[in-house]
């Protein structure tokens, strides 16, 4: 089973994590590609579709968006909440490494915090430039290596301090899900992408509550082990947690997030 396919993961990712950090870090995304009236947009491991839906507000009815994913529960939501007034969103469910469109049809295609997920990333690079049209632009994201990392630190940290062995990489650090610009730049290469630029951006998050922030775990990979525990060692291990995340006013504390953005040219 795929890390994100798990239990009530794609939900709780939707409900907590989404509106705070991935809706936000996908405006920056599409700034930093830029996008047109009309153009056909890929979006590669787009979970639930947040960066889908904003693409398709920015095409107009005239584009066509596809939001591609290898988990069936991510996709679910996809159609939840688009904008009526965008392009229409089609969804497919296939692996990054092979992606089920013809050579060529594509104008943009995004990929947002999907790449440390890909085992191949070179063969998924590849895979984005086939369908692209010659001149069409990629447009990914990446967390930044050597980061600090919030709230996502703390999730690793609180199950790390339950001895609990996980099968999301290496959850001592946030090494599994970050990239450094000369990683992300040679991912881009290896796909065959030229006039490939990277960036470092810096976005400040901050939940509206700290029951949403601490919540947000089981929107993660890691939700599924947490989930499991009986009643008494899930209550302490959420008070844990929360202690972890808040101020010393028990309130959610603003953390700044670094995400490596990357474009190119097919
Ligand atoms: C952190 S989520 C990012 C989702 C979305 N792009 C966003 O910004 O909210 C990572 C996504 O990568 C997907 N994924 C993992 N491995 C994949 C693969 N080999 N091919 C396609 N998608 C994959 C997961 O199912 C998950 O939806």
């Amino acid at each position: 089973m795929e890390i994100f396919d798990a239990g009530s993961t794609a939900e709780n990712y939707r409900r907590f994590l989404q509106p705070v950090i991935f809706q936000p870090w996908s405006e920056r995304l599409l700034s930093f590609v830029g996008l047109e009236l009309g153009q056909k947009v890929l979006d590669v491991a787009s979970g639930t579709g947040v960066v889908a839906r904003a693409a398709a507000s920015r095409v107009g009815p005239t584009g066509r968006v596809i939001a591609s994913d290898i988990s069936a529960r991510m996709l679910h939501s996809v159609l939840v909440d688009a904008d009526p007034s965008g392009a229409s969103i089609e969804v497919l469910e296939c692996s990054a490494t092979d992606i089920p469109l013809d050579d060529g049809g594509m104008d943009v295609v995004l990929c947002q915090q999907g790449f440390p997920f890909i085992p191949d990333r070179a063969a998924a690079a590849q895979e984005m430039h086939r369908v692209l049209k010659p001149g069409g632009k990629v447009g990914v994201a990446v967390w930044a290596a050597g980061k600090q990392l919030e709230p996502f630190d703390a999730y690793a940290e609180a199950v790390r301090a339950e001895g609990i062995e996980s099968a999301f990489g290496n959850i001592a650090t946030n090494a599994s899900v970050t990239m450094s610009e000369a990683e992300v730049e040679q991912a881009l290469l290896s796909g065959g992408f030229t006039r490939v630029e990277v960036t470092t951006e810096r976005l400040d998050i901050r939940f509206a509550t700290i029951a949403d922030e601490v919540r947000g775990i089981f929107g993660t990979p890691l939700g599924a082990s947490v989930a499991a525990f009986e009643a008494e060692r899930l209550d302490a291990f959420l008070k844990d947690l929360e202690r972890r995340l808040a101020g010393p006013d028990g309130e959610p504390v603003p953390h700044s997030t670094f995400a490596v953005l990357g474009r190119g040219v097919a």
